[in-house]
């Protein structure tokens, strides 16, 4: 284990009828900007909801409405320049995409600095507007991390950046306000959850055991929710399990005292900023191949996966014909799922393989702990995954 500090600020409010906290954590007469995304809260009656709790707290509302998913830095510089004025609270409605702009223009509105010049030092940050958030898709963890994704549609640089000031203040989690979301994009919640467990799970720290089975607890979990889901959308109790998962598998409690991987998520954040694909559908794609082109460097990890969660039986097999075993089984329970497992069934074609990789490598190389990578390794598992 390595050593770690840990402290996560974000006040959790989960559960049916929670929207109630916004009374107390949204002071009389605040002036807040409301973040939301493409209309899905106006289709649900959320946002009708919301407006009508702010408007009893006496509360001015400025909106910034449209954040796309993958969400471009022109959209966070438009809620900036929003939010500069008299703004005193962000709230953030929706799904990672709306958590994430919001994060950037929370911490942007008391900067100096440009937006972008945040993100490519985070360093620089020293504050931030209050930011709440009410969930409506479980899925990236946003709602109680401090990580944002943006991405610079001018260079194509769709970045990761984190800092202590970025972590909601609140976070409100109603399951219901999730049984709108469509199949597809319910499939790329579980598997964006699942991908976060195995990004902290197969890294290289050693003697992990109590991280290892809450993983791995959590992981069989959303096997076994995820295909009950996706087949019963509007069951209430599958979407509470599916929300509290999402949340937990990227809260920072599974990464304590690891260095995790995230080659996997630093790849795909290519193809979506390059093909504006959902997020989840890439990493679909990109991990079992990942784990096909970086499982000689820890294959007793890979075969523990297979046999604790993916149901594999060794048969007195080696542990790299285990593992194999366990990514095949992977790859075709996301499949089952609905999701795209192969490059070209994201209409990607393998003449965008080196473009890709540069994409991948513009923080600099080598990135990812189990098996650091260039630009070549990039393009070795690209092709694997076409
Ligand atoms: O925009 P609206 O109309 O709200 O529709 C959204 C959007 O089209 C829709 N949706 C959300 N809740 C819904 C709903 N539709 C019906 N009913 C509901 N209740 O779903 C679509 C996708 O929404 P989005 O917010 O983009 O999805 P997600 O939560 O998966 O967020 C993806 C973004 O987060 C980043 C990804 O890279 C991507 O940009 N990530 C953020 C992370 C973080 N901050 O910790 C970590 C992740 O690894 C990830 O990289
Ligand atoms: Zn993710």
């Amino acid at each position: 284990m390595q050593p770690f500090s840990f402290q996560n600020p974000t006040r959790l409010h989960f559960g049916a009828g929670q929207l109630e906290r916004l009374r107390d954590e949204v002071p009389h007469g605040a002036h807040v900007l409301l973040v939301y995304g493409g209309g899905s809260i106006k289709r649900s009656g959320l946002y009708d909801q919301v407006h009508a709790h702010l408007q009893a707290l006496g509360a001015v509302v400025t909106e910034l409405a449209g954040v796309e998913p993958n969400p471009r830095l022109s959209t966070v510089r438009r809620g900036v320049t929003l939010a500069q004025g008299s703004v005193t609270h962000i709230l953030a409605v929706g799904g990672g995409s709306v958590i994430d702009a919001a994060k950037a223009i929370a911490v942007s509105a008391r900067s100096a600095h440009d937006a972008w010049d945040l993100i490519l030092n985070p360093s620089l940050i020293t504050g931030a507007l209050p930011l709440g958030v009410v969930l409506t898709h479980a899925a990236t963890g946003s709602e109680m991390n401090p990580i944002s994704v943006i991405t610079n549609e001018g260079t194509l640089d769709k970045r990761g950046w984190a800092s202590a000031h970025a972590y909601p203040t609140f976070s409100i989690l109603d399951p219901a306000f999730t049984l709108t979301a469509p199949r597809d994009q319910t499939a790329y919640g579980l598997i964006d959850m699942m991908s976060h467990v195995l990004e902290d799970y197969l890294d290289t720290t050693t003697n992990t055991p109590v991280q290892d089975a809450w993983a791995e607890g959590l992981l069989r979990v959303l096997i076994d929710t995820g295909p009950k889901l996706v087949a019963d959308l509007g069951n209430l109790e599958l979407r509470e399990t599916a929300m509290l998962a999402g949340t937990w598998a990227f809260n920072g409690a599974l990464a304590m005292g690891k260095d995790g991987d995230w080659a996997s998520h630093r790849i795909e954040h290519a193809l979506s900023a390059l093909h504006d694909v959902p997020h989840a559908a890439g990493l679909s794609v990109v991990m079992p191949a990942w784990m096909e082109y970086a499982a000689q460097e820890r294959p007793e990890k890979l075969a523990r996966l297979a046999e604790r969660v993916l149901g594999v039986h060794r048969m007195e097999r080696s542990d790299a014909l285990v593992a194999r075993e366990g990514i095949t089984r992977l790859r075709s329970f996301w499949r089952s799922l609905g999701a795209p497992t192969r490059l070209h069934e994201l209409n990607i074609p393998d003449t965008d393989i080196p473009k890709l990789a540069e994409l991948s490598v513009l923080r600099g190389e080598p990135f990812g702990n189990l098996r650091p990578l260039g630009r070549a390794d990039v393009e070795a598992i690209l092709r694997l995954a076409h």
